[in-house]
């Protein structure tokens, strides 16, 4: 089976095409504040748009691709003059602290952390380096463990209830033999999910999407056909579903530990 690669273009998210243009909220110095992890483009920009449409506050993290995340950086402002962007590997503890030093000098609150950033690449068992592993494992597990780390710091000095969605995979579900230290870091990001939601609770909700297959490129269209058999929508996902799973998370009062699915039925086969 020919596998996908997800790497499609970082341009063509914007609220038009996310089909949620709605009547803008005008953010003020009381919003919710938004910290999303790798949002210069693809799905992290989605819902760091559509936050900032609905008069939230966004903070978000860049790490190489910085034309793209100044152009995010714009289209948020227009939004929510405010926001920031920040670069940071979170592969590395120090940046990330730096990053949460940095997101602290402009705002005084953090209502929602949205651990995105993530690293994806085909790693057949045979030919998995040390690199491969720890540049796959590094970002996805040990990143986004120490960014809820920091995150819930912040959130339990806090006076009102905040919330953390972690972004996983259904792969963590599935058995794909040439993505083992991927799908093994996003297993990881489910139970951290877990972890921290009953540690952390009342004060935080953490819970986690796990999209399926969404935003193929031109190159993905033979992988297309075969992945659409297995899904019974019969369809890709769309930013826009992940969005709406992130929204009614961002929302939700009473769901904690939970791991969403947005995946067209895909765990069904
Ligand atoms: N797209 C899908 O079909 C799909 C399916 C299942 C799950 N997911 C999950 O959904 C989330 C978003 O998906 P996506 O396709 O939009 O993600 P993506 O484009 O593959 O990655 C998002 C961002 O993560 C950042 N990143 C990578 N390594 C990093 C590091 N060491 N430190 C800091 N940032 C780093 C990159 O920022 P720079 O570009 O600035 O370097 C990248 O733009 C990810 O967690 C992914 O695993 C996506």
């Amino acid at each position: 089976m020919k596998l996908p690669n997800l790497k499609s273009s970082l341009k063509g998210v914007s609220l038009k095409n996310l089909g949620l243009k709605r009547k803008r909220v005008e953010p003020s110095e009381t919003s919710p504040v938004c910290f999303i992890t790798g949002a210069s483009g693809r799905l992290g920009k989605a819902m760091a748009l559509a936050l900032a449409e609905r008069g939230w506050r966004v903070c978000f993290t860049y790490r190489s691709s910085r034309q793209e995340a100044l152009e995010t950086l714009s289209e948020l402002k227009a939004l929510a003059p405010d926001a920031k962007m920040i670069r940071c590997d979170i592969s590395k503890v120090s940046s990330i602290k730096r990053a949460f030093l940095l997101f602290r000098t402009r705002f005084e609150r953090l209502d929602l952390m949205i651990c995105n950033a993530s690293n994806f690449f085909p790693t057949p068992l045979p030919e998995v380096s040390e690199k491969d592993w720890d540049s796959l494992v590094d970002t996805n597990l040990k990143g986004t463990f120490f960014t809820m780390q920091e995150a819930a710091k912040l959130m339990m000095e806090q006076n009102f209830v905040s919330r953390m969605i972690t972004i996983s995979d259904v792969s963590a579900e599935l058995v794909w033999r040439r993505y083992a230290p991927y799908t093994a870091s996003k297993v990881g990001v489910q139970h951290l999910t877990k972890v921290f939601a009953k540690t952390f609770a009342p004060k935080i909700l953490v819970n986690s999407i796990a999209p399926g297959t969404v935003l193929l490129n031109e190159a993905d269209k033979e992988f297309e056909k075969d992945i659409l058999s297995k899904i019974p929508l019969r369809r890709v996902g769309t930013p826009s579903d992940i969005v709406k799973a992130m929204l009614f998370l961002a929302e939700n009062d009473y769901i904690t530990g939970h791991i969403l699915s947005v995946d067209g039925g895909r765990l069904l086969y």
